[in-house]
């Protein structure tokens, strides 16, 4: 590598330099790496601007008073033809050069890399989400904020957890609220922002608060139900180069899907734009909540999402509405229907099959460590709603944090009690789920305890410990016969 080499980020890798470490992360690879001390240095002199290796040790000699250039350059080297070789940074001659051999998303690509498992939920399973679990939520480190844009939804989805009074004339944010705490948070170190509602593209402002979130270089991803997106968007979508969008899609026959959205020609809408994504090399990631209207049907979207290359993820576990009614619930699957699709699971998803016969049945648990806390709200994760509060996440509506229209972002995440609170909150704080034989199956989701028991956020929710004791009851049936 000569010193006259131009190099650069990919315009898919982040990287952030936090107090202890450094770290890149890559949105397209979905790999992460983070350095100590000398690799953290090195890292923060890299950006989207071509530099050659020359000016890059140059800057880098004022942080190493002192030490031989010939010395820092050896180093350098070696570390950018590493980032290099994993595919986080670009070298060559020239900026044309650069630009042309950038790899971009594509669903052409044999080895997608949004197409990770066929059943679960977690398909981001390594790299970046696995990382920031282990490291960050430690440091307490904000790095992932979702921001409800506006309540306003063209749907009435018969399972949603917001109340339907709150869509009507539902509350949205102005862009200068938005903005304000995109700058807020990229001052802590924020690297991902996600947008949600409602409705997002209902925002008569999308675009001006996509466009500002990519300016201050963040991973942007949108929770949508893509009925209304528009040829527009997708020049947009592309110009911020968007991380991921998830739509939500019940299934592949109109009519019941339009049941549950309630919207009539809603199926026609979604399954039009996500043709328009993929036709476009958009990452898209579908999600297909199963109850009992969808129940037979959530296969053939899994399928036909696999067929396409994209990844899809269920869910069994409904949240009662934030205001605590429960009407929704009533949607949700039986228990028998619980466990067929339990026994589906077991039957079809090969990683999960590995996985239980690799380290279940070998008595490796994941959920052993009683100090770990249930999740990541209050330790990376911030969620701030069409009202301007802060909440720990979309479904939690009931534990305020913060109004953020009179407090400063850095004083919730930093000074506030609710804060705190949450991140004293551990594993070993729910015995029900702690003590028991079916641990290592329960979800512990503190935004569904809290729906689903009038607010009592550390009483398990019932529905989820059925489905634990069961899913127990098939694994342990499936090791004793596969091992
Ligand atoms: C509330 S919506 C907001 C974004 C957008 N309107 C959409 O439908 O994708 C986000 C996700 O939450 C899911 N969801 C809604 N109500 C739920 C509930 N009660 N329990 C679990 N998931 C729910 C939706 O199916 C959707 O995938
Ligand atoms: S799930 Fe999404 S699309 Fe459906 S009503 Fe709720 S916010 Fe609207």
């Amino acid at each position: 590598m000569n010193n006259k080499l131009l190099v650069r980020l990919t315009k898919d890798s982040f990287v952030r330099n936090y107090s202890t470490h450094g770290y890149i992360t890559n949105q397209l690879i979905k790999n992460d790496r983070i350095f100590n001390e000398t690799g953290a240095d090195f890292l923060s002199v890299l950006s989207r601007n071509p530099k050659t290796i020359k000016q890059l040790t140059e800057e880098l000699l004022f942080i190493y008073e002192g030490v031989e250039l010939a010395e820092i350059q050896e180093d350098f080297t070696v570390f950018i033809q590493d980032l290099e070789k994993e595919g986080f940074v670009l070298t060559g001659e020239t900026p044309d050069e650069l630009n042309k051999i950038e790899p971009s998303f594509t669903y052409k690509d044999i080895d997608v890399k949004t197409n990770k498992k066929y059943f679960s939920d977690d398909f981001e399973s390594e790299g970046t989400s696995e990382y920031i679990y282990d490291n960050l939520i430690n440091e307490h480190q904000l790095s992932s904020l979702t921001i409800e844009l506006t309540k306003l939804c063209n749907e009435r989805c018969v399972h949603c957890y917001l109340p339907n009074s709150q869509k009507q004339n539902g509350k949205t944010l102005s862009v200068s609220f938005v903005k304000r705490l995109i700058d807020e948070g990229v001052d802590m170190g924020l690297l991902s922002v996600s947008f949600t509602g409602g409705e997002p593209f209902l925002h008569k402002n999308i675009f001006e608060i996509l466009e500002y979130a990519r300016e201050k270089d963040l991973m942007i991803s949108i929770l949508s139900n893509l009925t209304l997106l528009k040829t527009e968007h997708i020049a947009l979508l592309k110009k911020i180069n968007i991380s991921m969008i998830q739509v939500s899609l019940y299934s592949l026959d109109d009519a019941t899907h339009d049941y549950i959205t309630q919207l009539p020609g809603s199926f026609e809408k979604t399954m039009h734009s996500i043709k328009l994504l993929l036709e476009n090399d958009i990452p898209v990631n579908i999600s297909c909540p199963v109850m009992k209207h969808n129940y037979m049907h959530y296969k053939d979207v899994l399928r036909w999402a696999r067929e396409h290359r994209i990844s899809a993820s269920t869910d069994l576990d409904l949240s009662a509405q934030t205001d605590f009614n429960e009407d929704n619930l009533q949607h949700g699957t039986t228990n028998e229907q619980s466990k067929e699709l339990l026994q589906d699971m077991l039957k079809e998803d090969k990683t999960w099959q590995q996985v239980l016969l690799n380290e279940y049945a070998k008595g490796i648990e994941t959920k052993a460590d009683g100090n770990q806390p249930p999740c990541s709200v209050g330790n990376d994760s911030l969620f701030i709603s069409a009202e301007g509060y802060a909440y720990p996440c979309p479904s939690w509506q009931s534990f305020k944090i913060a109004d953020l229209n009179k407090s400063t972002l850095y004083d919730t995440w930093n000074n506030n009690e609710q804060t705190n609170h949450l991140r004293k909150i551990k594993r070993k704080d729910f015995p029900e789920h702690m003590n028991s034989e079916y641990r290592e199956f329960t979800n512990v989701c503190m935004a569904r305890n809290a729906n689903n028991n009038k607010g009592e956020y550390m009483k398990m929710d019932r529905k989820s410990i059925e489905v634990a004791k069961m899913t127990k009851e098939l694994v342990d049936d499936f090791v004793a016969k596969n091992n």
